[in-house]
């Protein structure tokens, strides 16, 4: 890669180690794919999570005194004082998130501890440059919002945010933004839970390809968009998306092939929504506990769990839980949705999401939530998966039916 002084003043480590560390990584990473040069970002969301890998490399940047260049914001871990006995949490594990949360903080990142960041904290505008790991963020980003990231680890979109640089390749460059997949859609999408089944779909069929989604006549709401980028990014690995009309950067199915022809056709019908949530399940009948905000709940879906939950009580038998960022507890608290949910007997928990170990008390109990995503991390021992009214019905009555 052809670097500037600075960069290389900074590959040399005269503006500390931690710097270094970072800007050797981007390196290494450009020379793999190729990249002619960093180009200067605006923003960075490193998926930081509580666990030994993120740990190496967030404390090997802060010993080495270096310092976020640009607004870098960070995804769930857990507040262990928060769990202090309602689970046990090993204290090995325990102290692994207390020592990456410290870290982060001294590396001068925004502690928001939530995936959708894109929301609320940190919120990047179109054509803008930005390093977003995280599985809905780096297709939300790219797509609804039309600012430009390739599908960041943790360590590379923190390395970023410390250099305040990256390579130049991938989605950063106009010609591999076009679509390569044309995906008719012609099942009905009721909610939310359906663009989640579609989204699992099509990850499914185009793995690391750019759909162009045309059939969709409504406009989809921010969950469903944030729903379909999370899905298609853990069933496959999509990256971008295009629903022309309705997302930013292309308005018309030409204008997002740039003129090419799409590499594959596929028609998504009811038939394959209705199959793809069967294939889904590994439990029915009674469950322990209930899972939802994978992704981070926002308020208006949490307003939407509240008003199922008003004047009801949860099954004695059952753990009902809903993950959402800090920000979105707040106004909820404020709203009367949070005393609502607790009324009822639920929690609403903040910080944290199923993919971190204080989850380990449930590894033999059978779950339920909206999520394939939080489903496919197997916290637990057996899932139903199902859309919010059937996750909230079943919390009552102690079963799935
Ligand atoms: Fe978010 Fe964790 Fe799910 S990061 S998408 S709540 S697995």
């Amino acid at each position: 890669m052809n670097l500037t002084r600075e960069e290389e003043r900074m590959l040399n480590g005269e503006l500390g180690q931690g710097t270094q560390s970072a800007i050797e990584l981007l390196v290494a990473i450009g020379d793999a794919y190729d990249a002619e040069k960093m180009i200067p970002i605006t923003r960075a969301h490193a998926a930081s999570s509580g666990q030994e890998g993120d740990l190496y490399f967030v404390e090997l940047l802060e010993k080495g005194g270096a310092k976020c260049r640009v607004p870098t914001s960070t995804n769930p871990v857990y507040d262990i004082e928060f769990f202090h006995g309602l689970f046990e949490v090993p204290s090995d594990e325990a102290e692994v998130a207390r020592r990456v949360m410290e870290a982060y903080k001294r590396v001068g990142a925004i502690l928001s501890w939530s995936c959708v960041p894109y929301l609320t904290e940190n919120i990047p505008l179109f054509g803008e440059t930005v390093a977003f790991s995280e599985s809905s963020a780096t297709p939300y980003v790219n797509s609804v919002i039309g600012a430009t990231t390739n599908r960041e680890a943790a360590q590379s979109a923190l390395a970023a945010g410390v250099v305040g640089k990256t390579p130049k390749y991938g989605l950063h460059i106009k010609e591999n933004r076009k679509g390569t997949v044309l995906i008719k859609v012609e099942a009905t999408l009721k909610d939310s839970f359906d663009y989640t089944l579609l989204g699992e779909f099509v990850g499914k069929q185009v793995g690391f390809g750019i759909p162009v989604l045309t059939g969709i006549t409504r406009r989809p709401s921010t969950e469903e968009l944030i729903n379909f980028c999370a899905m298609s990014n853990t069933s496959g690995a999509v990256s971008m998306f295009y629903i022309p009309g309705f997302t930013v950067e292309a308005q018309t199915v030409e204008e997002a092939f740039q003129g090419d022809d799409p590499k594959d056709k596929i028609v998504v019908t009811d038939a394959e929504l209705e199959r793809t949530w069967k294939e889904l399940q590994t439990a029915g009948g009674k469950i322990d506990f209930v899972m939802l905000g994978c992704p981070h709940y926002t308020l208006k879906q949490v307003a939407e769990a509240a008003k199922l939950l008003e004047r009801r009580k949860i099954h004695s038998g059952v753990s009902f839980w809903i993950c959402t960022s800090a920000t979105t507890k707040t106004l909820a608290k404020r709203m009367g949705y949070v005393d609502t949910i607790e009324n009822a007997g639920g929690n609403v928990v903040v910080d944290t999401c199923i993919d971190e170990p204080c989850w380990s008390a449930y590894r033999d109990k059978v779950g339920m939530t909206d999520s394939p995503k939080c489903a496919y991390y197997r916290r637990f021992k057996d899932v139903v998966v199902a859309g919010l009214v059937d996750c909230v019905e079943a919390a009552v009555k102690g079963k799935y039916e």
